[in-house]
């Protein structure tokens, strides 16, 4: 047996200069728990050349998504960033990572910190209605450094809205929170000096940080994992595992540099 799914892309779409998500068809053997990742990628010279990505699909859903960054000379995303309908890629068997559920001691809140395409396990993740179970209310928080890389995003949001399933909890516990650091937008701002401000929280009318109620999930920018790390360890907040539950927990964005 191979260590690889070969799936079929069924659509792709360019978001930017340097974004882009694709869909591919979905084995049924495939599992995994909404937010976490498995290595993907394409056969190149008869060798399989893979990278970490996390499903930005539900495990509900039948196909698969994916958020992904183009880097033109990096060696996967400039050859995946030309994929089109009916092309192969690969996908790894075993699907894994820490932004899971199970991972979070009980709580009120549910903070999604992303920025980039660490979005991408918290557009699964806002897919899964065990997580509105779980929680009175959901905050997704994206940081850009352009307001057209929030496109993604917003429509997944926007969407989601409509859904028939979505559409009532979305209205009844979801908050979405887009920023943009580098030019005009409505909200501007880093994630951790938004927190630190509390700006956050004032901007959506909602309690600050709390470490009684808040639980934290965050995904991108390792500059700003490690900075949000001490931030919230400095208040008590503990990191979680599979383990033993925590406060928070983390997953690097998984990007080609
Ligand atoms: P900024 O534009 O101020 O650098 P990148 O594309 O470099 O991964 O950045 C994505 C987003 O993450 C940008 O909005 C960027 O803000 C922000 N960012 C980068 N480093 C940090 C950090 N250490 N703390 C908080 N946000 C950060």
């Amino acid at each position: 047996m191979s260590a690889f799914y070969r799936e079929k892309v069924l659509s792709v779409r360019h978001w930017t200069d340097t974004l882009f998500s694709f869909r591919a068809t979905r084995d049924s053997g495939f599992r995994f728990q909404n937010g976490q990742f498995a290595m993907i990628g394409l056969e190149v010279d008869g060798r399989p050349l893979m990278r970490a990505y996390s499903m930005a699909s539900a495990n509900h859903e039948e196909e698969l998504e994916f958020f992904s960054i183009k880097v033109q000379d990096g060696p996967l995303t400039s050859r995946l960033q030309k994929i089109r309908e009916g092309d192969v890629i690969l996908v790894g068997r075993k699907a894994t990572g820490t932004l899971v559920a199970d991972n979070l001691l009980p709580g009120d809140r549910l903070l999604l910190l992303s920025t980039g395409t660490g979005l991408a396990p918290f557009a699964s993740l806002i897919k899964d209605p065990d997580v509105y179970e779980r929680f009175e209310s959901i905050v997704l928080v994206h940081g850009c450094r352009q307001v057209s890389e929030l496109a993604y995003g917003e429509q997944l949001v926007e969407r989601l809205r409509d859904d028939e399933l979505f559409g009532a909890l979305l209205s009844e516990k979801l908050v979405y929170y887009p920023t943009v650091t580098r030019e005009p937008f409505r909200n501007r701002g880093r994630i951790t000096d938004l927190i630190t401000s509390r700006q956050l929280f004032n901007d959506i009318g909602q309690t600050p940080l709390d470490i009684a109620g808040d639980r934290i999930m965050m995904c991108g920018s390792p500059a700003m994992l490690e900075e949000l790390r001490v931030m919230f360890e400095g208040q008590g907040f503990v990191e979680g595992n599979s383990g033993e539950p925590g406060h928070f927990v983390i997953e690097k964005a998984f990007v080609e540099r």
